[in-house]
């Protein structure tokens, strides 16, 4: 038999049991209810209330999300575990769309996109209800999308070879229409060229356009190239900007007024059979056999009143001149100069002087002249009519003669020195062919520090007369 006492410590202890269990099941089902139940809820609750308090940290799919689970969730519960959440309404995503319309262009060089500015378009998402009252859920979704307006996106066709075509034949047009004094769409009428003979001679050098080139712009007209010009009248260079009008969807030139203002003139004409330079300082001129200055050219000049020789000289090297003189000074030299500024008419004389002395000593008049002009030049021919040229010799030796050692030493310092003031030798002993002059020691030529010291360096090679003929500036 078993002891009677085991048998009540059973039946009391199966009453607590029961109450225990009881108790414990219940707080065991709220605790499994609230974690599985309460704590989606709670959270949906918390992610909504924060995405309410701050709506543009609330994504479109998140909402979409967070609906999704509030609809599974109301199947499941019963009404008294539901909350009411806000109302959201009207929530709005707005996703800005870079749509544009597309066009395809000719006339652009291939590899050109063109963006016009314009209003983007948008791509919005409406979620107008999300509520949950109860079981109650309303999801109105709306999308819809808003069209860019002015916003083009241009793409440029046209090969290498057809958009320099084109350009030449835009280039023809717009001389044309100067010359005629026309007007193209572009530019206006008050765009005129009055000397029409700056408009002789122009070609396109060189085409240079974009590729692979993009750009955002909110003009018309877009910039996207530049087209040198060669201008063989100064045998200078011009420029003109090439556009891509937008509205008409052409390309133009701009900046027309600037080009019509760097147009430059012939730099020689000819008069009586002669080629004369057309320009207002002559300054750079190559002055030589070939080349004349026109009869009535002439510079400012200056009386030089403190070196002996008392000859007038171009005022725009009087500076340089006086600079060379206080060097030579400092060196031990005492210069004069026995011929500065020779007018056309003085050249004319002098030149009639020395063919008068060949012909005395037998020549015939043509011989004379030939043999004259080896060492005078032809009046509109000489550099002294520049004011910038000066037969030089050392004070004590009057006349230059290279028997006379002042004059030896003066000119090894000006071959040395003069480069450094301007100055340069026109007719060297080794250019003799090349000027059709003899080598006179004597005769300096001024074309001022810059060109000199450039000069410096091919004095070996070339003439001054060819360098400044190369330089092209006149
Ligand atoms: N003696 C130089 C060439 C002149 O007459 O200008
Ligand atoms: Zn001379």
């Amino acid at each position: 038999m078993q002891p009677e006492n085991t048998e009540q410590t059973v039946r009391l202890s199966k009453g607590k049991k029961f109450l225990f269990g009881a108790l414990g099941t219940i707080f065991l089902g709220f605790f499994v209810a609230s974690t599985i139940y309460l704590y989606p809820l709670l959270n949906l609750w918390l992610k909504t209330y924060l995405a309410f308090l701050n709506p543009t940290e609330l994504n479109l799919e998140n909402y979409n999300n967070a609906l999704q689970e509030q609809i599974f969730l109301s199947r499941k519960f019963p009404k008294s575990f539901i909350p009411t959440l806000s109302v959201f309404d009207k929530l709005e995503t707005i996703v800005e769309q870079n749509l544009k319309e597309s066009a395809i262009v000719s006339d652009l060089p291939q590899g050109v996109i063109i963006i016009q500015k314009g209003v983007l378009g948008k791509y919005i998402t409406k979620s107008s209800v999300a509520k949950v009252a109860g079981l109650e859920k309303e999801s109105i979704q709306n999308k819809y999308f808003l069209k860019a307006e002015n916003q083009k996106e241009i793409n440029g066709t046209k090969s290498k070879e057809e958009t320099e075509a084109l350009i030449k034949e835009n280039f023809e047009k717009l001389v044309n229409a100067l010359r005629e004094n026309q007007t193209l769409y572009y530019f206006p009428a008050e765009l005129n060229v009055n000397d029409k003979s700056l408009l002789n001679g122009l070609s396109i050098q060189s085409v240079n356009t974009y590729s692979d080139y993009k750009i955002v712009s909110d003009k018309n007209k877009v910039k996207i190239g530049q087209v040198k010009i060669f201008m063989e009248n100064c045998s200078g260079s011009n420029t003109l900007n090439l556009v891509f009008n937008i509205n008409e969807k052409t390309l133009e030139f701009d900046g027309i007024n600037v080009f019509i203002n760097a147009l430059c003139k012939e730099r020689f004409t000819e008069v009586n059979g002669e080629i004369v330079g057309t320009c207002e300082d002559c300054s750079w001129f190559p002055v030589n056999k070939t080349y004349a200055l026109r009869p009535d050219y002439e510079t400012e000049l200056v009386y030089l009143d403190t070196i002996s020789g008392g000859q007038f000289f171009s005022k725009a090297a009087y500076s340089d001149l006086l600079d060379l003189n206080l060097a030579l000074q400092n060196s031990g030299f005492s210069l004069a100069i026995n011929s500065g500024y020779r007018s056309y008419y003085t050249q004319a004389y002098l030149f009639e002087y020395y063919v008068s002395i060949e012909m005395a000593n037998g020549a015939s008049r043509a011989q004379a002249e030939i043999i004259a002009n080896s060492y005078s030049a032809r009046p509109g021919h000489s550099e002294h009519q520049l004011g910038t040229a000066m037969d030089v010799a050392n004070e004590a030796c009057g006349n230059f003669t290279a028997e006379c050692a002042g004059n030896s030493s003066l000119y090894q310092w000006m071959l040395e020195n003069a480069y450094n003031y301007g100055f340069v030798l026109s007719y060297p002993h080794d250019r003799v062919a090349e000027t059709g002059y003899v080598y006179e020691p004597w005769h300096w030529r001024w074309i001022g520090r810059e060109l000199s010291r450039e000069f410096w360096d091919v004095r070996g090679e070339i003439s001054v007369n060819t360098f400044l003929y190369n330089k092209g500036r006149y």
